[in-house]
């Protein structure tokens, strides 16, 4: 179903809106208040991996109450099937020593959940007072590695999504809502 809100912004390349922009701000309020409980007079790293989390981020910190910083990672898995997890490529890396910290990364999606159990590896090597991972996205029905999120806003099927910071060849991005995409 195309949408009016879709028609508006003139894509062709969308099928239809999967989750609202009210949807996702309800989720996100939910989870900055489960983190505010969880990590309150806790030293605080949400940790966002670029560039598909920036808009979840940047949401998900302002519904955070309690004192926290913010850090940046990009990181891209280059491999087949059959990649052990050591097969991630930092394109990006922390500015700051984390073993002062509990670090949560807010992850835009999980989809085989290989980019992650690699980057997860590598942070617990760094030493963070804690790991814990909270995905707006989840995929559980791709997933070709154990990678299970702390805490997952959406499940959603099978589909390729693009909007809220995630892309299709780069475009997409600055949707403030996640669609279907119309791949052609
Ligand atoms: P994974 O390593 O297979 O779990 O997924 C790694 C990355 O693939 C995610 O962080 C996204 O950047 C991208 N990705 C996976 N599924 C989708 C999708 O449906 N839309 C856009 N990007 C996706
Ligand atoms: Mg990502």
């Amino acid at each position: 179903m195309i949408t009016e809100e879709i028609k508006n912004y003139g894509y062709s390349g969308i099928k239809r809106t999967l989750i609202s922009a009210e949807e996702i701000q309800e989720k996100v309020a939910e989870a900055g208040a489960r983190i505010s409980r969880e990590y309150e007079g806790k030293p605080l790293l949400l940790l966002s991996i670029l560039k598909g989390s920036f808009m979840f981020l940047s949401d998900i910190c302002r519904a955070v109450e309690i004192p926290c910083e913010v850090a940046f990672m990009s990181a891209s898995s280059y491999g087949s099937d059959t990649v052990s997890s050591g097969n991630v490529k930092i394109n990006l890396d922390l500015d700051k020593d984390i073993s002062k910290y509990h670090v949560v990364i807010c992850e835009d999606i999980i989809d085989t959940g290989r980019t992650l159990a690699c980057l997860c590896e590598l942070l617990r090597e760094r030493n963070p007072l804690s790991l814990s991972v909270y995905t707006l996205l989840d995929k559980p029905s791709r997933r070709k590695t154990d990678m299970k999120a702390d805490y997952s806003l959406f499940t959603i099927p099978d589909v390729f999504v693009v909007g809220y910071g995630l892309d299709y060849a780069e475009e997409y991005r600055n949707l403030p809502y996640i669609a279907e995409a119309e791949l052609l």
